[in-house]
């Protein structure tokens, strides 16, 4: 596979995105604002931000449906220097995302997932020189796991964003070299119902390496056997979070691809990702490398 260092597997979504005062409650109807339209999904923002800010040789694998959104999905893969290795599915819809923004800059979004769903193992491309390959939970399980394991056998390390929240089989777990998590799914893959510590949360799942995004709060590093690394948030104005993580396991992946410790890779990825949500859109958000090299130095002065 050409000359990328990392290969992504994962979702495309159009997202259709609604600004409005709050998010509204269960059963809640609320008059949001102009609606517009953005290039997402998990796997593509993932994809984009190791590329842009990142600064890494990048391959998607993704599937998308044979409807307009698709060339709309499409053309920032390319524009961000990835190469974009499609399965085109008849008849499918390519996938969407409904999401609404808050003022506070939180959100909610529902997912229909169109063609991510026909993303299967079969479609698996060689790894080539990659030595990462990293994935969501938008396409199938069964996808996931058989990436996981075809990963596993070539050499390549696996990074599992494991996003949306759900409990995984052990198998998949025994396959991952570097799960990446927000508390919500760490608890609902500890078990654990976020009660408990987070280094004890994270020694409940049994993957080695585990990083915890904390929103305003940052990050953690927890490794078996260390001592866990703690990375505050870096301080910004925030207009839309959406996608902010996405950005942080973008950016974290590539840097471990280009053989960064995780403890750098950590600190860069939350600066990529603190920089992403002073923008809106989950991918329009996603600095440059210039740009996050300047926000970096910057903040060691
Ligand atoms: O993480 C943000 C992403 O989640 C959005 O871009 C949306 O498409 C959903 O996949």
């Amino acid at each position: 596979m050409g000359n990328a260092n990392m290969l992504v597997a994962g979702s495309a979504n159009l997202d259709f995105v609604v600004r409005a005062a709050h998010v509204p409650a269960p059963g809640e109807t609320v008059l949001g604002r102009e609606l517009a339209l953005f290039p997402g999904g998990k796997g593509a923002n993932q994809a984009v931000a190791a590329a842009r800010a990142g600064g890494a040789d990048v391959r998607m694998l993704v599937a998308l449906g044979d409807d307009a959104f698709a060339a709309q999905l499409e053309a920032p893969l390319r524009d961000a220097g990835i190469d974009a290795s499609i399965v085109r599915i008849a008849g499918s819809a390519s996938g969407s995302a409904f999401i609404c923004i808050a003022d506070d800059g939180e959100n909610s979004i529902t997912v229909a997932p169109g063609a991510n769903l026909h993303l299967a193992p079969e479609h698996l491309p060689a790894f080539g020189i990659a030595s990462h390959l990293l994935m969501q939970l938008e396409i199938p399980l069964a996808s996931v796991q058989a990436y996981a394991r075809a990963a596993r056998a070539a050499g390549v390390k696996v990074v599992l964003n494991a996003a949306p929240a759900q409990s995984l089989p052990r198998e998949l777990l025994d396959s991952i070299d570097v799960l990446i998590v927000n508390e919500g799914e760490l608890a609902a893959l500890a078990g654990t119902h976020g009660e408990a510590d987070l280094s004890v949360q994270c020694e409940a799942v049994g993957v080695a390496c585990v990083v915890v995004t904390l929103g305003a709060r940052g990050a953690l590093l927890w490794r078996r056997d260390q001592s866990a690394i703690e990375q505050p948030a870096f301080p910004v104005d925030v207009v839309d979070t959406t996608g902010a993580g996405d950005v942080f396991c973008g950016v974290f992946t590539a840097e471990l691809a280009a053989g960064a410790k995780p403890e750098v890779a950590m600190h860069h990825a939350a600066a990529a990702s603190a920089l992403a949500c002073t923008k809106l859109g989950a991918q329009s958000g996603t600095p440059t490398r210039a740009e996050l090299e300047r926000f970096l130095a910057d903040r060691a002065q």
